[in-house]
């Protein structure tokens, strides 16, 4: 069926060429970074959102991924999937969309576990730059 074979050709696509591969500078206040590694094997992800102070939405992601071809792709896939949106709405990305999107295999699920953690650390760290931020700001003295 020609919508199987699409999905197919995009989810071979992302293994083939990731997207948004690379960093953002992680001392800039907009920038959260989330830095997860997998106990089971070892992979490490790193992924990070820029966020836009005025709408509050991801308006850039990167990431860098020393693992396998999943995990690779499912980061990929995580950098398209956080932009434009929220904080609150990409709490929401589960592992498991991921590696439907993907058709990986259970034993690969940990691997987009990994981009899951990842985009939560990000948030995370985000969330935590901007409370200090403000915490500097409302201090007296
Ligand atoms: Fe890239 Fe669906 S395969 S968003
Ligand atoms: Fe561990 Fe894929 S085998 S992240």
């Amino acid at each position: 069926p020609v919508v199987a074979r699409h999905y197919h050709e995009n989810v071979i696509d992302h293994y083939e060429n990731p997207r948004n591969v690379g960093s953002l500078d992680k001392n800039d206040p907009n920038v959260g970074t989330g830095l997860v590694g997998a106990p089971a094997c070892g992979d490490v992800m790193k992924l990070q959102i820029r966020v836009d102070d005025d709408s509050g939405q991801i308006i850039d992601a990167r990431f860098k991924t020393f693992g396998c071809g999943s995990a690779i792709a499912s980061s990929s896939l995580a950098t398209e999937w956080v932009r434009g949106k929220t904080m609150n709405e990409v709490l929401t990305i589960k592992n498991t969309e991921i590696a439907k999107h993907l058709s990986l295999p259970p034993v690969k699920l940990h691997c987009s576990m990994l981009a899951e953690d990842a985009i939560k650390a990000a948030v995370k760290d985000y969330m935590a730059k901007r409370a200090k931020a403000n915490s500097l700001i409302t201090k007296p003295n």
